[in-house]
C-alpha cells in the first residue's frame, strides 16, 4: 500500500498497476481506455490468487473449514459493498456479472412482472446499449412504450421538456448518472425528483460513476443503482445490483437453479430470501471478494484526491487538445459537468487510423461507437476516438498522447 505522503502521487500509485510498467511497440505504455475497463492493483491481483490458492470452495453448500472461509469472505464482500455504495443492508446487494446483468435483471423480474400497454420506459438517448436493450425486449414483449430524454448540441440532457415526458404513465426511467462517450455527468437529482412526483421507479446506471465518486444510493434517492466492478480496478464477470429492499422482496426471481430457492417440489418451488433469490447457481466468489479488495484500494486512496486528480488531469487535456490543428472535441464545455472521458475527431481523418498510430506510440486509446449509437447519431457521426483517464494517468500520459495526435496529423500531411 501507498504512504500517506504519496496518496496524491499519480506515478506512485501508476506502479502499483502492473500492466502499466510494459512497453508496447517499445515504448511505454500509456493506457487511455478506462472508460472500458480499468487496469488493476498489485493488492486485487494478490487477492485472486490468496483466494485460489488458500480458499477456493463453494459457498453456503459446506461447513467444512474451506467452505467456512470463502462463505465468510463473500457475504464480508457483499456487507462491504454495501457500505461502498451506502446501502441500508447488505441483502440489498445482489452479486451481477455487471452493469448489463443488473439492467436486465431488473427489466426481466420487476418489469415482467409491473409493465404492461400503457405503461412507460423513459431512458435517454445518452445512455449505453445495456441501458436500452434490455428494455426494448421488455417493450416487445410487454407493449409498453419506450420515450427518450433527447440532448442538447453539447450533450447535456434536455430537460425543458420532462414533466411532458414523465407523467402518469411513466412507470421506470433508466438513466446513466455519467456517460461513457461523452463524459457528461447528469443532473440526476432533478430527474428523480420529477419521476418520485408521478410514482415513478428510477434506476440509475452507476458504470461511469462508481469507479470515480463517492455513491450514496440513500441520498440519491433512486430505487434501483447499478455498475460493474472491472471498472473500478475490480475484475471482470462481477458487478452489483442495488434495490430497494420493498422492491426486490416483490420481485420474481430472474434465474432458477441451486441457491435461489427454500424448498423445491415436483410442481413448485419456494424462493430463497434476499439477495439470495436473485443469485442462482455458483456465484462468482472470487470476484465478489476481491471487489470488495478493489472498494477498499480505492476509498484508501480517497475519492476527494481521485476526483481531484482527474479534474486537474481533465482540465489540462483539454488545454493540450485545443493545441492541435483540426481536433473537434464533443461533450460540454463546461468542465465541472464532464468527467474525465473525452471522445474527439481530428480533421477528416478516421478514428480508426487514429488510433491505429496512438498505438504504434504506445498509447492505448478506443475507437468505435461506445455502444452509443444514438449518441453517435446526435453526433452526426459514425464512430469517434474516445481518452478516458483514471486515478493513475498522469500529465507525462497526456503529453504522450497530444505528441501522438501531432504526429497523425504530421502523417496525414504528408
Ligand atoms: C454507462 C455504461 N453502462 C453500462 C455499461 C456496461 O457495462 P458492462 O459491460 O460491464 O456490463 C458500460 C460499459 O462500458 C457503461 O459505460
Amino acid at each position: 500500500m501507498l504512504e500517506k505522503s504519496e496518496l496524491f502521487d499519480p506515478e506512485a500509485i501508476k506502479a502499483l498497476f502492473p500492466t502499466l510498467s510494459q512497453t508496447v511497440s517499445d515504448k511505454p505504455l500509456v493506457y487511455l481506455d478506462n472508460a472500458a475497463t480499468s487496469q488493476k492493483p498489485i493488492c486485487v491481483i494478490e487477492a485472486l490468487e490468496t483466494y485460489y490458492r488458500k480458499n477456493n470452495s463453494n459457498v453456503h453448500r459446506g461447513i467444512y473449514e474451506l467452505s467456512r472461509r470463502a462463505t465468510e469472505a463473500y457475504e464480508n464482500a457483499r456487507n462491504r459493498m454495501a457500505q461502498f455504495i451506502g446501502a441500508e443492508s447488505p441483502e440489498e446487494i445482489i452479486w451481477t456479472r455487471g452493469t448489463t446483468e443488473g439492467i436486465n435483471l431488473v427489466a426481466n423480474s420487476w418489469g415482467l412482472k409491473n409493465l404492461s400497454v400503457n405503461d412507460e420506459i423513459l431512458l435517454t438517448t445518452m445512455e449505453h446499449h445495456s441501458n436500452i436493450v434490455p428494455w426494448q425486449l421488455l417493450a416487445e414483449r410487454t407493449g409498453a412504450k419506450i420515450r427518450y430524454i433527447e440532448m442538447d448540441a453539447e450533450g447535456h440532457l434536455d430537460l425543458e421538456n420532462l414533466e411532458e415526458l414523465c407523467g402518469k404513465n411513466t412507470k421506470i426511467v433508466a438513466c446513466t448518472q455519467v456517460s461513457n462517450s461523452l463524459g457528461t455527468i447528469n443532473p440526476l437529482e432533478q430527474i428523480i425528483s420529477r419521476a418520485r412526483s408521478v410514482g415513478s421507479l428510477v434506476l440509475v446506471d452507476g458504470a461511469q460513476a462508481v469507479p470515480h465518486r463517492a455513491i450514496n444510493v440513500g441520498l440519491m434517492d433512486c430505487d434501483f443503482y447499478v455498475f460493474s466492478g472491472h471498472k473500478m480496478c475490480g475484475p471482470t464477470g462481477i458487478g452489483v445490483l442495488w434495490g430497494r429492499k420493498e422492491i426486490l422482496d416483490a420481485m420474481p426471481p430472474y434465474q432458477g437453479g441451486g441457491e435461489m430457492i427454500k424448498l423445491v417440489q415436483r410442481d413448485r418451488s419456494t424462493w430463497a430470501d434476499l439477495p439470495h433469490k436473485f443469485e442462482a447457481g455458483t456465484p462468482n466468489i472470487a470476484g465478489a471478494i476481491v471487489l470488495a479488495t478493489a472498494a477498499d484500494f480505492l476509498e484508501e486512496i480517497g475519492f476527494a484526491a481521485i476526483k481531484e486528480h482527474e479534474r486537474n488531469l481533465l482540465a489540462y487535456a483539454l488545454e493540450q487538445l485545443d493545441t492541435i490543428e483540426d481536433m473537434k472535441i464533443f461533450g460540454p464545455s463546461d468542465q465541472s459537468l464532464r468527467s474525465s472521458v473525452i471522445s474527439f475527431q481530428l480533421g477528416s481523418i478516421h478514428p480508426l487510423d487514429v488510433s491505429t498510430i496512438l498505438d504504434a506510440e504506445g498509447v492505448a486509446v478506443r475507437v468505435g461507437h461506445h455502444c452509443a449509437q444514438l449518441v453517435m447519431e446526435h453526433l452526426g457521426v459514425s464512430v469517434t476516438a474516445r481518452a478516458s483517464f483514471y486515478l493513475y494517468n498522469t500529465y507525462g500520459d497526456v503529453d504522450r498522447l497530444v505528441s501522438g495526435l501531432n504526429s497523425v496529423n504530421r502523417i496525414f500531411a504528408s
